[in-house]
């Protein structure tokens, strides 16, 4: 089947690659020239595992091409997914600017019948302006439908997401948009959720707002766990176990980021109070995760006194592994606080460091994690990426001036570093180690 997907970012390119691999032909468009050339020549514009080896299998196969117009889009595909950013207003509200071009766009090119399917994550009701859009901006009468497909990829791990979901949604309303996005995911073996577009809409909002609250519950549990003297692992491990719970998305750490859980919660909170819904819960989500940083912060001032001339390592930029994205990432909020506090910063991360350069071109960054601790007053670690869990403890406190360290994902080994004397603190539990 021939499918449009305008927009290739993160989420446009993951799913331009992967209906490739399930034997669509794809055309992908971005307004971006130079984004584009990359991405003729193989080369993903962000690090994603296996994007690139995807890129250049369906280039090869023709399965995959490229275009920076939208009316070329409209022509290719019966299918049309709109992919594009909706980022933060500054109220927090979604900016909708690009969405209602590309409806504007569309109308202006439909020619015959299309379906256009919303996949960016959008407030409700966005079908229907879509929709209204479409209908009012339109030269001829071609007929078309509007659906919501969501998308639930993580960052770091999106194609295998998306190659193989837990279910996918389609919110549809009428009998011929359902059967043409059934036939978009004849490959995939998975529960296809058919609801009404509104309900569609809703259920992206809900699903990530939920894993937010779930982490900012653990993050409020661990705040208890250090006050009280409990451990935050051994009780979402207790808790985890229920099946009415579930295990995932309870690592207390330093609180969440990227790209889509600060801007949704924010967005279905803003969602909420204009449809006079009491709001307050998930306005409390948002404002905790904040908290969450700032209570590390307190954690790692109190613990090493003055700041001014300190050096501090930092282990892990990116919001999470396996990713070099950066948005909302708290270890580049809690860098700028160091830096503000007049400390000296010995940066690594695997792969973001590029993107970190251009925002903090005065950051050290080191060669690699034993080269980021070298002379460091303290080492705080941000993002736990596997090989900082694998690195030799010994090795990190031969190279440290004071061997402190700041687990803010409680990924090091604690007994080793009790072991090696190294003082080390976790997240929602005791410190290990000489005071
Ligand atoms: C999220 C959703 O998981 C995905 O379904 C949606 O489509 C987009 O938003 P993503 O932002 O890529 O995906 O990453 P995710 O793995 O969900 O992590 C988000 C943040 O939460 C990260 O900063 C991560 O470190 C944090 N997190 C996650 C925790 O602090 N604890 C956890 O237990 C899980």
């Amino acid at each position: 089947m021939k499918v449009s997907v305008i927009g290739s970012g993160h989420v446009g390119l993951v799913t331009g690659v992967c209906f490739a691999e399930k034997g669509h032909e794809i055309l992908c468009v971005d307004h971006d020239t130079e984004k584009l050339a990359k991405l003729k020549k193989g080369e993903s514009p962000f690090y994603e595992p296996g994007m690139n080896e995807l890129l250049q299998k369906h280039l090869a196969s023709k399965r995959l091409q490229f275009s920076n117009r939208t009316e070329d889009a409209v022509e290719y595909g019966q299918a049309i997914f709109i992919c594009v950013g909706t980022p933060s207003t500054a109220r927090g509200k979604a900016d909708m600017t690009f969405v209602e071009k590309v409806a504007q766009t569309i109308a202006e090119n439909l020619k015959e019948y299309r379906l256009v399917i919303e996949k960016s994550t959008v407030p409700i009701k966005t079908g229907e302006r879509i929709k209204r859009t479409i209908a009012r901006y339109a030269k001829g009468d071609a007929q078309f439908d509007v659906a919501s497909n969501p998308e639930f990829l993580r960052e770091g791990s999106a194609i295998e997401d998306t190659l193989k979901p837990d279910r996918v949604v389609v919110g549809v309303d009428s009998a011929k948009a359902e059967s043409l996005l059934r036939e978009v995911y004849a490959g995939f073996n998975c529960p296809i959720v058919v609801t009404s577009v509104g309900s569609a809409e809703l259920i992206k909002h809900a699903s990530n707002s939920f894993l937010a609250l779930k982490i900012t519950f653990a993050n409020w549990l661990a705040r208890l766990c250090e006050a009280s003297g409990a451990d935050v692992e051994q009780v979402v491990h207790g808790m985890g176990l229920d099946h009415r719970i579930g295990k995932h998305f309870l690592n207390a750490g330093i609180g969440y980021g990227g790209s889509c859980f600060p801007k949704d919660v924010d967005a279905l909170a803003h969602i909420a109070e204009e449809l006079r819904v009491d709001a307050s819960m998930i306005r409390g989500i948002s404002d905790m995760n904040k908290g969450q940083l700032q209570a590390f912060y307190d954690k790692i001032e109190k613990e090493l006194w003055v700041l001014t001339d300190k050096t501090i390592a930092i282990w892990g930029l990116a919001f999470k592994p396996n990713t070099d994205d950066l948005r909302e990432a708290p270890a580049l909020r809690l860098i700028e606080m160091l830096k503000k506090a007049g400390a000296k910063i010995r940066a690594h991360d695997p792969v973001a460091m590029p993107n970190t350069r251009k925002l903090h071109p005065d950051l050290y960054f080191a060669k690699d994690a034993i080269d980021a601790a070298h002379g460091a007053d303290a080492l705080v670690v941000c993002t736990e990426w596997p090989q900082y869990r694998e690195t030799d403890l010994a090795k990190v406190k031969a190279v440290l001036r004071v061997p402190i360290i700041f687990d803010g994902r409680n990924c090091l080994d604690r007994k080793r570093a009790a072991e090696l004397n190294m003082r080390l603190f976790g997240i929602g539990k005791s410190a290990v180690g000489p005071a």
